[in-house]
């Protein structure tokens, strides 16, 4: 079966000449159905441009990225926007929320566009929110939120769509350590129902117990990778990790097995 998400030799660079920011310098990697993938590694590293990359946000300078075993370079425009649409979901390192919308519109929004009427699109955004334990403030604005609310009405505007790939940016790097374990566990119990895959990228070591396997970036490359066992999440809390073996940086090395 095709991988969910898989990169061979990624390229990204930002500028040119002697100004030019090199943030991906070939990755490869595969991530599976069911996997929830951890990607770490110092500020500035190429961690948001590599998933920026996953879903769509940015394209990629050489290399090639395949979802589910699509190219999506070989689909028009309209055709690719569609695609994404339906099987990507983003948590940004930055909220992103419409200031002037409620929280339940906030997460509807996206529904809407994609033409589901605003009733539909309001109630599926209601049940997101209840997944994130945001029901009790639908109708507030964003900004009377704190950071770690916010950041839960992030994750129930990426996943109301259903997406088979979820890609997350710090999702709890403004959470206290209860609310930090809530919305991993809600995360993991997406990333394991059949044929899904999830990105996090996270600094945050307290949830590195939910991850299938992590990845070390370090200036644009792989560095190392760690596999974990699956771990039931009720199990999750007492696991640690099973393996730790660093991958080089040659081509194809991220793919050896490890753990
Ligand atoms: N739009 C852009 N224009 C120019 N340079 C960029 C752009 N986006 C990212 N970069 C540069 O690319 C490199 C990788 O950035 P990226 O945002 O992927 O890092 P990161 O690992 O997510 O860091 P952090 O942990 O701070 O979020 C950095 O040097 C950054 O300055
Ligand atoms: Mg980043």
């Amino acid at each position: 079966m095709d991988h969910p998400i898989s990169l061979r030799k990624v390229v990204k660079t930002f500028g040119e000449g002697l100004t030019a920011v090199h943030a991906l310098r070939g990755i490869n990697l595969d991530i599976a159905a069911g996997e929830l993938f951890m990607l770490i590694g110092p500020s500035g590293c190429g961690k948001t441009t590599l998933i920026s990359i996953v879903a769509g946000i940015l394209r990629q300078d050489a290399g090639e990225l395949r979802l589910f075993g699509e190219d999506l370079r070989t689909m028009s425009e309209s055709a690719q926007a569609d695609f994404r649409a339906r099987n990507v979901g983003f948590v940004f390192q930055q909220y992103n929320l419409v200031p002037t919308l409620t929280v339940q519109e906030n997460v509807a929004l996206t529904l809407m566009i994609g033409g589901l009427p605003r009733r539909r699109a309001m109630d599926r955004a209601a049940d997101a929110l209840f997944d994130v334990e945001m029901s009790d403030r639908m109708q507030a604005l964003p900004n009377s939120l704190s950071g770690g609310q916010q950041q839960r009405v992030a994750i129930a505007r990426a996943i109301v769509h259903n997406p088979r790939i979820l890609v997350c940016d710090e999702p709890t790097s403004a959470l206290d350590h209860e609310k930090g374990r809530q919305v991993m566990e809600i995360l993991r119990a997406i990333a394991i129902k059949p044929g899904r895959a999830l990105i996090v990228v996270t600094h945050d070591n307290r949830v590195f117990k939910y991850s299938d396997r992590i990845a070390t970036m370090q200036d644009g490359h792989i560095v190392r990778m760690v596999r974990r066992h699956f771990v039931p999440i009720d199990q999750a809390d007492n696991a640690s990790p099973s393996a730790s073996v660093p991958v080089g940086l040659a081509d194809g090395a991220a793919f050896a097995p490890v753990g």
